[in-house]
């Protein structure tokens, strides 16, 4: 196994944002909580920043969540709690003031409604951020954009200079750590890196990873895991 971290000799620790309500995907228990391919959600990524050798690990969870969030990720190492905030970016900016005892030098933001992630995708955000301060995954757009105006096409948008931008994204800690404590924009900012530009940092961009995509709706969870069934040949 290839260890991130030796990529680096720099501390990095992680951020899992879980403490949002999973309104969009409905049901009793918000998303990161539902059981997906034999675990609950939010474990399959903090699994995978352990075997990256991050920590520790501050995951922002909800109010009255704190023992199925204790359950969901028990017997990992170095991972801790925070009740997150009313939006996404103050779940963040909570979870990064939490870690300033560690000091970290480098923190990655992860969604965790975003389960499949990469030991190949942790390395090469890690190694892209040694050569600024902020470092997001990003996938081009294939298809046509169109801008609508009342349920008509108002016109083409050039999609060479569109991105689909993923978690994690990689920061230098203080540096999005100040940024977030000087955010005054919207009241969420949808992510971490339009923190970071609104701040006046310059955000390099890496090669996400498709199957790093967002569970959002119902069908998400339904979708992938017939996928999976598909390509090992079970479905
Ligand atoms: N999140 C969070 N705190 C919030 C809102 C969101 O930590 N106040 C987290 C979610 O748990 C998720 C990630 O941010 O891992 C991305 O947000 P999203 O997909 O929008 O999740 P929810 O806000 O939970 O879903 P919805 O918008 O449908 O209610
Ligand atoms: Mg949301």
């Amino acid at each position: 196994m290839t260890d991130a971290l030796s990529l680096s000799s720099r501390s990095t620790a992680a951020v899992v944002v879980a403490a949002g309500k999973g309104l969009r995907t409905g049901g009793m228990v918000p998303k990161q909580f539902v059981e997906w391919r034999g675990k609950p959600l939010v474990r399959h990524s903090v699994e995978a920043l352990v075997e990256a050798g991050i920590r520790p690990i501050m995951v922002a969870i909800p109010e009255g969540w704190e023992e199925v969030a204790a359950t969901s990720l028990g017997g990992l190492a170095d991972v801790r709690f925070v009740l997150g905030g009313e939006t996404r970016q103050a779940s963040v900016r909570v979870a990064l003031e939490a870690l300033e005892p560690d000091a970290p030098s480098q923190v990655l933001i992860h969604d965790a409604a975003r389960p499949l992630l990469s030991q190949a995708v942790i390395g090469g955000l890690i190694e892209a951020l040694q050569r600024g301060v902020a470092t997001i995954p990003v996938l081009p757009v294939v298809d046509s954009m169109i801008r609508g105006e009342r349920g008509a096409m108002a016109g083409k948008v050039e999609r060479e200079e569109l991105y689909r931008v993923q978690t994690p994204q990689a920061f230098d800690y203080s540096t999005i750590l100040d940024a977030h404590r000087s955010w005054q924009g919207e009241p969420d900012a949808g992510d971490d890196a339009q923190v970071a530009v609104a701040a006046g940092h310059e955000v390099l961009l890496a090669t996400g990873d498709e199957a790093l995509r967002k569970v959002t709706f119902a069908a998400d969870l339904e979708e992938q895991g017939m996928i999976r069934a598909t390509r090992t040949g079970i479905g």
